[in-house]
């Protein structure tokens, strides 16, 4: 599903060159979810706007279902980013009077104009937002929100999934069932997933791991930290 084929991109910040992705190769099979885990500033935002084509990378190049995404006009861009892709965003692109349902179902508003609202309601559900759907966002706690966002992003039951860090403001065992959650999504709907992550908990949960350093890809080693994290979420559901 998705090819992402010696990809580079440096800034320059003065005098120095930030090398955000330096050469990372990756593929994600339909079905599969695969984790990103690095410190901060090791280059998995810059890596997600590459993949969503939101910048265009130094040399490389992003292969989804055998097309490079380069070779888009503005418009099959915009129909990769709203048919394709689902991207778990930020909570500052919701909309603070809208209701959570309203937010959650603007993607699935353009296919369903008349149905969207009812159509959303079981990911809301599933997502534990059952009572707090006819909020107004701006009264939404911020793990609320971020549910929110994955709503949204799930809607439209997307062939890949951009999930840069889509549990971070939640508690742990919020965490887990929204990684679960996702996980779900991904095998029912056949999805692809990029689950970026600082989180050595949120490795467990996906079929694959790599380790982003300055920019460069590495197999995620199973050290004490990860044995534990993958530990953990068997103990809890035992
Ligand atoms: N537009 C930009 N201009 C200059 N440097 C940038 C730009 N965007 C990112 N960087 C730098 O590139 C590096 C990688 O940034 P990136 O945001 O991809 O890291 P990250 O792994 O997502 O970090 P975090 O976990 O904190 O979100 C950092 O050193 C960052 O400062
Ligand atoms: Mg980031």
């Amino acid at each position: 599903m998705l090819q992402v084929v010696d990809l580079v991109k440096h800034y320059q910040a003065g005098e120095e060159t930030v090398r955000a992705v330096d050469g990372v190769s990756l593929s994600i099979a339909a079905g599969e979810m695969v984790a990103l885990y690095g410190p901060s500033g090791s280059g998995k935002s810059t890596l997600c706007d590459l993949i969503a084509g939101f910048q265009a990378p130094d040399a490389g190049t992003v292969l989804v279902d055998g097309q490079d995404i380069a070779s888009f006009s503005a418009r099959e861009h915009a129909d990769y980013l709203r048919l394709t892709v689902g991207i778990i965003g930020q909570e500052d692109e919701l909309w603070p009077s809208a209701s959570a349902r309203g937010n959650a179902c603007l993607k699935l508003l353009r296919e369903h104009p008349k149905d969207a609202h009812r159509l959303i309601e079981p990911l809301l559900l599933d997502l534990g937002l059952g009572d707090r759907m006819n909020q107004p966002t701006r009264k939404l706690s911020k793990g609320e929100r971020q549910r929110v966002l994955i709503a949204q992003a799930l809607s439209t039951d997307p062939q890949l999934v951009l999930a840069d860090e889509p549990t971070g403001s939640l508690d742990t065992r919020r965490s887990r069932e929204v990684l679960a959650l996702i996980r779900e999504a991904c095998r029912r709907i056949h999805t692809a997933v990029l689950l970026v992550t600082h989180d050595p908990q949120a490795v467990a949960f996906a079929d694959r791991a790599h380790e982003l350093r300055d920019g460069r890809l590495h197999d995620y080693a199973p050290d004490e930290l990860y044995l534990r994290a993958t530990r953990a979420p068997q103990e809890s559901t035992a």
